[in-house]
């Protein structure tokens, strides 16, 4: 096949090796392999000279990035958030926005509820605590004690398809699942998930455990602060695998640090890769790199999707979970 008459795209972070040698077989790629994340200025320039792109979150999609890049007809996140696009920029720029939903659902809630359990029962800070020598002896009274999962309310924030598979997920454990969303779901997805919707403020008042799966926007940042934090119960837990900016990771230090909570357990953070120091000198948070849909299938799938959501657009069909369906209808 003639290299020079395939389309170019661009692929901004590091994908699987086997992933990046298919795409190459159709397209002429240009790569970036060494996983470094590029300057707006450099994204802005490969953008340019390209027909299309798979991004991650790291690389923010807006009127700027878009400025040079005439030849542009899609960006296909490599993820199912999609904060890092400014939709109507690109709607405007007629380039077409498409996500990863679906393939990481039930991998993203696995972790949701690994990082409740880590969280209420003290998993980390008990390895902690044996690596640094204090398990001298078994006790009943001293050894790290945790909170229940089981049979306790469980408050879902976010009742996406991740929120209600979490929801699924509590049933297994004798929960009481109470959520709250945008708008209330269908009374037969309720009755799947045997979720009851409540208002925030009672979520955070009657729930055991507060879990954060909502998407981020304007709306949506510190969606928990002192104020919310200061409604849940002495004994609750919060558990953000959102989005960073969803909690206002000062004020969570801040009651960590006086116990106005008992714990949280946190994948996402308020200017990522970064951690507030704060929250790094709590004992009582589980940190974790936003790895909630990293499991090496799900990556796999996330990236396969990315790639079907391209070649769709650059064969002239619809991408398979396109965002702004208004571009395709131009
Ligand atoms: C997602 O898909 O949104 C995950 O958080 C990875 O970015």
């Amino acid at each position: 096949m003639n290299t020079t008459s395939k389309p170019k795209i661009l692929v901004s972070r590091a994908i699987f090796p086997e992933a990046l040698a298919e795409l190459e077989q159709s397209f002429d790629v240009i790569s970036n392999q060494a996983d470094v994340v590029m300057t707006p200025e450099a994204l802005a320039s490969q953008l340019a000279g390209v027909s299309a792109a798979l991004v991650t979150g790291s690389e923010r999609i807006d009127a700027k990035a878009l400025a040079q890049a005439k030849g542009l007809k899609i960006v296909a996140n490599i993820s199912v958030g999609y904060n890092n696009f400014d939709v109507p920029a690109m709607t405007a720029a007629g380039v077409m926005a498409t996500n990863t939903p679906d393939v990481l659902t039930d991998t993203t809630a696995d972790f949701g509820f690994a990082l409740l359990m880590a969280t209420a029962r003290r998993v980390t800070e008990s390895e902690r605590w044996i690596r640094d020598g204090n398990w001298n002896q078994w006790s009943i009274v001293t050894n790290p004690l945790g909170m229940d999962i089981h049979h306790t309310t469980l408050g879902i924030i976010g009742m996406g398809r991740i929120g209600q598979g979490i929801a699924k997920r509590a049933l297994g454990f004798g929960m009481n699942v109470i959520y709250h969303n945008r708008s209330r779901l269908p009374e037969a997805d309720e009755k799947a998930c045997q979720a009851r919707y409540v208002d925030k403020e009672t979520l955070l008042k009657e729930a055991d455990h507060v879990i954060l799966v909502l998407p981020y926007s304007a709306e949506s940042h510190h969606t928990i602060g002192a104020k919310e934090i200061a409604l849940m119960k002495p004994t609750a837990t919060l558990v953000n695998i959102a989005r960073g900016g969803i909690v206002d990771d000062v004020a969570l230090a801040a009651a960590l640090k006086a116990k106005t909570i008992f714990a949280a357990g946190l994948d996402v953070f308020e200017g990522e890769p970064k951690v507030h120091p704060d929250l790094l000198a709590c004992s009582n948070v589980v940190l974790a790199p936003h790895i909630a849909s990293a499991s090496e299938k799900t990556r796999r799938a996330m990236i396969a999707l990315a790639a079907r959501n391209v070649r769709a657009a650059l064969a002239g069909d619809k991408p398979p979970s396109l965002i702004n369906a208004e571009v395709f209808a131009k």
